[in-house]
């Protein structure tokens, strides 16, 4: 069987490569020759667990085709759209792509061929675009919820796939798709070479079908509440600081109760990337297109907002003045695992403690190339964690990389001028930094 893929992020490269796998003759299109050149060449632009294994087996067999021409779409029987919302000025999605793309392939595609949304849209985006198609009905939303970083474990073992759309022809054939990776995701898996835990662990994957606005709905609400919780935790967090309690301990009990949950609990700096803060403005944007106010959503960002902030203030607060110290803000990717750096804290951090004055240097294992845009130009880059710290009064911890949580502090405390440890993503043990015989601080650690 045929099939194309439109765009090639994240989502678009992960799922062409494993259906192509799969077994699938897969056309992965994109506009941008810089990418499909790299594809072409057997391995992704973005650095992903797993992946290259995937495109290299999937690119020498002739099953995966990376094209910057739609051609493809005119043999494929099921063709998903990936391709990116960026967020307008005033928060809304911008959703030139999706039509754009759809329009294309709508004067390609076959007949009987199914067009599959994957992209993330607001609510009422697929009654629009599917009149783009002669055939309406075959128009449907398979939203994703890989995250970076685990993008192929995310979809091999999923906890969901979310098919949405009148047809329920052209819902069970996207379904099929995921049918036919379910079948063979322990052989992905093994090329891949991902941990054993992923099978292991494998949860039973519901096949949830809905209509066209559900589907939709369902992937911004998913975000929007993982969002929700992680913005609960830092405002837990600094009521935390206030009165002495531990955020993590408080988390860790409330979490356990299984109506709760653990996950996203994780206080610290907030969350970023490409998902989070689109995805949430993106919702509010919407909600006010249909009359209805998001107010838990406004407080949500506005906490989000608040943190590199509060956490600077903590750092200035123990410092007594930026002016003059020399700072090392370790991480730069939104997230460990990725070179994502797209609205990302650590970046924000960095900058702030910039602009206060502080002497900063940067440094990330696999983002700095990627966070150098969005850095200050007087922020001074790394290219190892002993460059980054040698002579500085303080350390932030700003994305949580098992390297960073490896760091030898005893040796550290050495290297630096100063014993200034701050712990962004509360991801080390005070009593190693405090052996080590440095001060630490946390995001609501008391
Ligand atoms: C997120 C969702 O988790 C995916 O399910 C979804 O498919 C994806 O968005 C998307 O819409 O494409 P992602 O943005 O890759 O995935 O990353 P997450 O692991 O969700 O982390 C997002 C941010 O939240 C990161 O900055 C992370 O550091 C932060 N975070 C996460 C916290 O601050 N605390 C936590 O407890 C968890």
């Amino acid at each position: 069987m045929i099939i194309s893929v439109i765009g090639s992020g994240y989502v678009g490269v992960t799922t062409a490569a494993i259906a192509a796998i799969a077994g699938y003759k897969v056309h992965l299109i994109d506009i941008n020759p810089k990418r499909i050149d790299v594809l072409k060449s057997g391995k992704s632009f973005f650095y992903e667990e797993g992946i290259n294994p995937l495109i290299k087996k999937a690119v020498d067999d002739g099953n995966l085709i990376p094209s910057t021409d739609y051609d493809g779409v005119k043999e494929s029987s099921v063709i998903f759209s990936c391709v990116g919302t960026p967020d307008n000025p005033d928060g809304s999605s911008n959703l030139s792509y999706v039509f754009s793309s759809a329009e294309t392939a709508s004067k390609l595609m076959q007949d009987d061929a199914v067009y599959v949304q994957k992209s993330t849209v607001p609510v009422g985006t697929g009654k629009e675009a599917s009149k783009l198609l002669k055939h309406p009905e075959n128009y449907t939303s398979n939203p994703e919820f890989l995250r970076e970083g685990t993008a192929v474990g995310d979809t091999l073992y999923f906890d969901r796939i979310v098919v949405g759309g009148p047809s329920e022809k052209a819902r069970k054939a996207v379904i099929n798709v995921y049918k036919d990776i379910e079948k063979n995701r322990d052989d992905i898996a093994k090329l891949a070479e991902l941990d054993d835990r992923w099978k292991e662990n494998a949860p039973v994957g519901q096949y949830i079908e809905a209509n066209l606005e559900s589907a939709e709905l369902i992937k911004v609400t998913a975000n929007a509440f993982l969002a929700l919780k992680i913005s609960f935790a830092n405002n837990i967090a600094k009521l935390a600081d206030a009165s002495g309690a531990n955020v993590v301990d408080v988390m860790d009990a409330v979490g356990a109760d299984r109506r709760i949950g653990r996950a996203f609990f994780n206080a610290g700096r907030g969350y970023g990337g490409g998902c989070f803060p689109k995805d949430v403005s993106g919702l509010i944007s919407s909600a006010t297109h249909y009359g209805v106010e998001m107010p838990i959503m406004t407080a949500a960002t506005d906490i989000n907002a608040s943190m590199p902030g509060y956490i600077a203030e903590k750092a200035q607060n123990a410092l007594g003045s930026f002016e003059g110290k020399k700072i090392a803000v370790l991480g730069l990717a939104f997230k460990a695992g990725t070179s994502d750096a797209r609205r990302s804290p650590g970046v924000n951090l960095a900058n702030i403690l910039d602009k206060r004055g502080a002497s900063v240097c940067a440094y990330d294992p696999q983002a700095n190339e990627e966070a150098s845009e969005d850095l200050r130009k007087t922020v001074k880059p790394c290219s190892s964690v002993d460059e980054a710290i040698t002579g500085v009064d303080a350390v932030l911890i700003t994305t949580e990389w098992p390297e960073f949580r490896e760091l030898k502090w005893k040796d550290i405390s050495k290297k630096m001028a100063g014993s200034l440890i701050v712990d962004a993503q509360n991801v080390l043990n005070p009593l190693d930094i405090e052996s080590a015989g440095l001060q630490y601080i946390g995001v609501g650690r008391g």
